[in-house]
């Protein structure tokens, strides 16, 4: 399928590689060239433009944030312009629940469809085709995209037709990541201000009742004060838990937890943080439980 790729980060990258690996005509676009030549080698066209990367079937971004996918898609040369009628644009970057509609009546308005196709998975899990994707639009839509999340992913799940249910999905999953890491941070400084092997600890926590893959990922890298090179970095946290407490207010939802969370990945950051991994939460418990930090 003739697929314009644009966002070439940590996530898009590993991505875009994986659509060429199964045989898709990729056109890669980034703001910062080099990453998109780095792809040259690989098999992909290189646009200049983002509207040059919308010529095909389908499009999909992975930015960011908000204001990377609104320039990409409401920029004089941005994909709205470009994109042929009936043709798809698929939102993987986690945004905001308003951006998300303003996007979907954007495309709908230029004959074009949007599909919100978020995804769950950090760096590792994007270049080894092992995301779970949450994606909600038109069934049509959806299943033209279909081949393109078995490139990418191992599980799709069609959460609904509107596309701003699988935004809100992403968001509220990742609050869910964020107070897993928070609670997770302050068990580790308790148990480790006792003098209990970090290691030891999260090894019995996951074996026994708390196997899930969060635990085992943050938990590890908690133990092990891995906190760089960051694989999803502190800002893009606190982006994710802001947006999820925005969503929160607009439906008169309290999440107290988000506010706490949101706080403390703010501390991160304002201490020096902005490059760490948002497991850093970790650091930051146990520099108020008074342990020394790494
Ligand atoms: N990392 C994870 O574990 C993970 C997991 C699931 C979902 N996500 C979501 O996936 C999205 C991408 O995450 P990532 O980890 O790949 O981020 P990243 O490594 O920071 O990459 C961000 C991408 O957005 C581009 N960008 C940023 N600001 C821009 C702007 N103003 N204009 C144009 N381009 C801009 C960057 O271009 P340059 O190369 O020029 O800087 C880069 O291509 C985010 O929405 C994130 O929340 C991340």
């Amino acid at each position: 399928m003739q697929v314009g790729f644009i966002g070439l980060g940590n996530m898009g990258s590993a991505i875009a590689r994986n659509l060429i690996k199964a045989g898709h005509a990729v056109t890669v676009y980034n703001r910062t060239l080099a990453k998109a030549e780095a792809l040259k080698g690989e098999g992909a066209a290189v646009a200049r433009r983002p509207a040059e990367a919308a010529r095909g079937a389908v499009v999909i971004t992975m930015l960011a944030d908000d204001a990377a996918v609104e320039a990409a898609v409401f920029d004089a040369d941005g994909i709205l312009g470009a994109l042929s009628s009936g043709a798809v644009h698929v939102s993987m970057s986690t945004i905001s629940v308003a951006l998300s509609q303003r996007l979907a009546a954007a495309h709908a308005k230029a004959g074009q469809t949007y599909v919100a196709a978020p995804v769950f998975g950090r760096p590792e899990a994007a270049a080894a085709a092992k995301l779970f994707i949450a994606a909600a639009g038109p069934a049509k839509a959806i299943a033209t995209c279909q081949p393109l999340f078995d490139a990418i992913g191992q599980r799709t799940f069609v959460i609904a037709e509107e596309p701003v249910k699988a935004t809100l999905v992403k968001l509220s999953g990742n609050f869910l990541i964020a107070a897993i890491i928070e609670s997770l941070s302050e068990a580790v400084a308790l148990t480790r201000k006792a003098g209990i092997d970090p290691k030891t600890y999260i090894e019995f926590l996951t074996n026994t009742l708390f196997a899930a893959p969060i635990f085992k990922t943050y938990g590890g890298l908690i133990a092990a004060e891995q906190y760089s090179p960051a694989g999803f970095a502190a800002p893009l946290g606190l982006k994710d838990v802001r947006l999820a407490l925005a969503a929160a207010e607009a439906q008169q939802v309290p999440m107290p937890i988000a506010s706490l969370v949101r706080d403390h990945l703010l501390t991160v950051i304002a201490q020096g943080g902005a490059d760490l991994d948002w497991s850093a939460l970790g650091q930051l418990a146990a520099r108020n439980a008074g342990l020394p930090v790494k």
